[in-house]
């Protein structure tokens, strides 16, 4: 997500400086190519290349910027919630670079609230002659439209410790505030036709903020789900509740998707990082925590409704379609399509799994009974049955028809409830939604 923003800002006519130290990655970016899957940010590069340059060395970064932003990963940890060690990592590398004038850090990492503390405790010690404000601003970004995100966010949040610090991050995100960044032509037509708001908030609520956004949206996902499995139970269907809600203002039209659950590298470890946070700080989410249980559970419970259909999974052919964790996405970290692969092989059924992306995926080792597919027809020779766990457009726009010849049965279940009813009906499949009725 770092790339995104920093392209987003060398887009809004700033001198970017990215540090990036895997050799790697570092040597793709140097070609003006992206080592990972996100769309448009190859095409966002090419129209600021002038603004963005790439080293692997802090001493070519630190020293001559106005603003430094901090914005490596943050993976879960066990006991914390959020792995800082990459943050105080670099931390202690940038320090060394200090100048003595004017620095603002901006964090953009996702951080426990408090970690602003920490930094400036540690800064202080470090580099006691620097001069630098420290700043939380996190990012809001989306796997799969990161940059458009970055150039059209819905608004900005900075908690500066102070006020000269706050008016430099005013001014490096005015041609953002004021819709006037230079963006590749497919992101033209979501250009707001209003000024986005920035908001001045204490450091403490910019880094919980960021978390009370994505557990709200986890909070919205889990509750169609339980909706859902309600619909399911009563004859109701999922989509005209939808369809209800969505049209009240005061809901909202978006994250109202019942499914399989939440995935990704973020919610399922923010949701689970600002349980453990409000619980050290001697409060019990409780809601929170019922969100990440129905989360856990929507998946199997899904798979269990397969059992049933099918009369036991053991020694039947399952096909899971979509490895990625969301559509447009390379991503499989906390890949709900993974996690349904092992549990099927535990209930004894033999696996073959496809994604458009399979080359660019990183999976784990499965053990046997598992066949990787890049084919679509392939994957579901034979099978008894294919669940469909992410929603990529090439499963909407296949001829299940057709596909629907090399199965030994078609039954078709449809974990994000993304197939035309219609379509599958008239392919003569037997059509599983989630609380579609
Ligand atoms: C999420 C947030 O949406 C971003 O605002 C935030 O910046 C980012 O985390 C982060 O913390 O870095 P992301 O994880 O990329 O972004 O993906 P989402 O589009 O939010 O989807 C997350 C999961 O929710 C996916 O598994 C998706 O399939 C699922 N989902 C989403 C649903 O099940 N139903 C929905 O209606 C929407």
């Amino acid at each position: 997500m770092g790339l995104s923003t920093a392209v987003a800002l060398a887009l809004a006519g700033h001198r970017v400086r990215v540090v990036e130290q895997q050799t790697q990655k570092l040597e793709v970016l140097q070609q003006g190519q992206v080592p990972f899957f996100e769309p448009d940010l190859e095409a966002a590069i090419l129209l600021c290349a002038d603004n963005l340059c790439f080293t692997a060395q802090m001493q070519k970064a630190v020293p001559t910027a106005d603003i430094i932003i901090l914005a490596v990963s943050t993976p879960p940890s066990p006991a914390h919630g959020a792995d800082l060690r990459q943050v105080f990592a670099a931390l202690h590398q940038l320090a060394v670079f200090l100048p003595d004038r004017q620095q603002v850090l901006v964090v953009k990492s996702t951080v426990p609230v408090g970690t602003h503390l920490e930094i400036q405790t540690l800064m202080q010690q470090l580099a006691p002659d620097a001069n630098l404000a420290i700043a939380s601003n996190p990012e809001f970004l989306r796997q799969g439209r990161a940059l458009r995100d970055a150039v059209f966010p819905d608004r900005i949040v900075i908690g500066a410790s102070e006020t000269w610090a706050f008016a430099r991050l005013q001014q490096l995100y005015a041609p953002i505030m004021a819709g006037i960044v230079q963006v590749p032509e497919n992101l033209e037509i979501h250009r707001p036709k209003h000024a986005i708001p920035i908001l001045e908030v204490s450091a403490a609520s910019a880094e919980l903020a960021k978390y009370a956004a994505n557990a709200f949206l986890a909070m919205k996902i889990s509750f169609m789900n339980e909706i859902a499995n309600v619909c399911d139970s009563t004859g109701a269907d999922i989509g005209d509740i939808k369809s209800t809600l969505q049209l009240d203002t005061r809901i909202g039209a978006d994250f109202l998707n019942a499914g399989l659950g939440y995935g990704g590298s973020c919610f399922p470890k923010d949701t689970k990082a600002l349980s453990q946070l409000a619980l050290r700080s001697g409060y019990e989410f409780r809601l929170l925590k019922a969100v990440i249980e129905v989360n856990n559970e929507q998946k199997y419970r899904a798979l269990n409704k397969l059992e049933h259909v099918l009369h036991g999974l053991r020694d039947k052919q399952i096909a899971i379609l979509g490895l990625s964790f969301k559509p447009d996405t390379a991503d499989t970290r906390e890949s709900i399509g993974v996690d349904l692969i092992e549990e099927l092989l535990a209930r004894g059924a033999m696996v073959k799994a496809h994604d458009p992306m399979l080359a660019q995926l990183q999976l784990p080792e499965f053990s046997q009974g598992v066949t990787l597919c890049s084919d679509l027809a392939n994957c579901l020779e034979s099978c008894d049955a294919a669940i469909l766990v992410t929603e990529w457009r090439c499963y909407q726009e296949a001829n299940w028809a057709l596909l629907g010849q090399r199965m030994s049965q078609r039954i078709m279940f449809d974990g994000r409830n993304t197939l035309s009813l219609k379509a599958m009906q008239e392919a003569d499949f037997v059509y599983i939604g989630i609380g579609r009725n």
